[in-house]
């Protein structure tokens, strides 16, 4: 008899589904196993309005396969001119369930993004109030930084004194990557979770360069050193409810991703519950894999857990996902954790 584990279906607290083309070729791979997903606005142009945002939930809603009920929570990407009473009618509408902070030129599509986070204290404070989550990418740009440390210095410079000012905001650390990142989530009390995507819980910096430069490893914030590595495994399996998934699936074509300046980003939505299955058995923690994929990211969002169940399965031999989803916007490969796979869903 394999083994099974049924738990409440997943959410994905953090995913790139771009638009058009891409968009169409990629979300079933998310809509197979997720209930619902936090989408980033970093589009070309942003996500910014209540109206960009509904416009971009109907493109989703559009590019679903017929028997799917997946639901796309929507985010706004904040600009140093987002209009605060925008923000308020976008959390009104129920469709928008946080705003996204990327410091201009931290990643992908960041241009757009806060220079100065005193340029948007008002928005902040009107988020606080209303009770809108903050979703963070956690990495500073200055370029005096080393690209290894950004995300601790992001801590001691943006976070902490914006959580000193603004103690009633509600945040969420995107895809921390450090054990400082982990460290400073595990010592506050309220309103600060961390999402801890699928490819930093099994790469680290290693895996990124040794033997040859592997670009689709390469995503930002950039995997670190395998002591951090092992500190992320610790928090997602200790059932905490301050850390839950966030894939940061990303999709870039392979043309952009293998290039002298390849694109970042890590495609795992095919098979990140199988590689999780993974992580929390070696750790011999799948009894909190369902705290970690279903049901603390919720609770953080003060949204109810799915009523679905989803089953995982173990086989003897391994489970083969395809290396490549083929979209009408180019192939896409499919994370490779670097070991075989051996559960499955349904
Ligand atoms: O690796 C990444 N890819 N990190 C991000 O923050 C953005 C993302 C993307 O949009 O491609
Ligand atoms: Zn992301």
């Amino acid at each position: 008899m394999p083994k099974t584990l049924t738990i409440t279906q997943p959410d994905d607290w953090h995913l790139h589904l771009r638009d058009g083309a891409m968009l169409q070729g990629i979300l079933p791979e998310s809509a197979r196993d997720f209930g619902r997903a936090i989408i980033m606005p970093n589009l070309v142009p942003p996500v910014v309005t209540l109206a960009d945002a509904t416009a971009y939930h109907g493109r989703i809603i559009n590019a679903l396969p017929a028997s799917s009920d997946f639901t796309p929570l929507m985010t706004l990407y904040l600009t140093e001119t987002t209009d605060a009473n925008d923000v308020a009618a976008a959390h009104a509408s129920g469709l928008v369930k946080a705003v996204k902070l990327y410091p201009a030129g931290a990643t992908t599509n960041s241009d757009s993004g806060v220079k100065n986070i005193k340029n948007v204290m008002p928005v902040l404070e009107r988020m606080a109030s209303i009770g809108l989550p903050l979703c963070v990418h956690g990495e500073v740009t200055d370029p005096s930084i080393d690209i290894f440390d950004r995300e601790a210095v992001f801590i001691d410079r943006v976070l902490e004194p914006l959580r000193q000012n603004l103690p009633e905001l509600r945040i969420i650390m995107e895809h921390v990557t450090t054990k400082d990142g982990v460290d400073y989530i595990g010592e506050t009390e309220k309103n600060l979770a961390g999402t801890l995507t699928t490819h930093h819980l099994i790469i680290n910096r290693n895996d990124l360069l040794v033997g040859g430069i592997k670009p689709h490893y390469y995503c930002l914030p950039i995997a670190k050193r395998e002591s951090h590595r092992l500190a992320l495994v610790k928090a997602a399996t200790s059932g905490d409810p301050r850390y839950f998934l966030g894939t940061d699936s990303a999709p870039h074509s392979d043309p952009n991703k293998e290039s002298a300046c390849g694109c970042a980003g890590v495609f795992s939505a095919t098979n990140t519950m199988a590689c999780l299955a993974h992580v929390f058995e070696t750790a011999g923690a799948l009894d909190r894999l369902e705290k970690f994929t279903s049901l603390n990211g919720p609770a953080y969002y003060r949204l109810p857990a799915n009523t679905a169940k989803t089953t995982l399965t173990r086989h003897d031999s391994p489970v083969i996902f395809p290396e490549k989803i083929e979209t009408k916007a180019g192939p896409v490969t499919v994370f490779d954790p670097g070991f075989p796979l051996h559960w499955s869903t349904s």
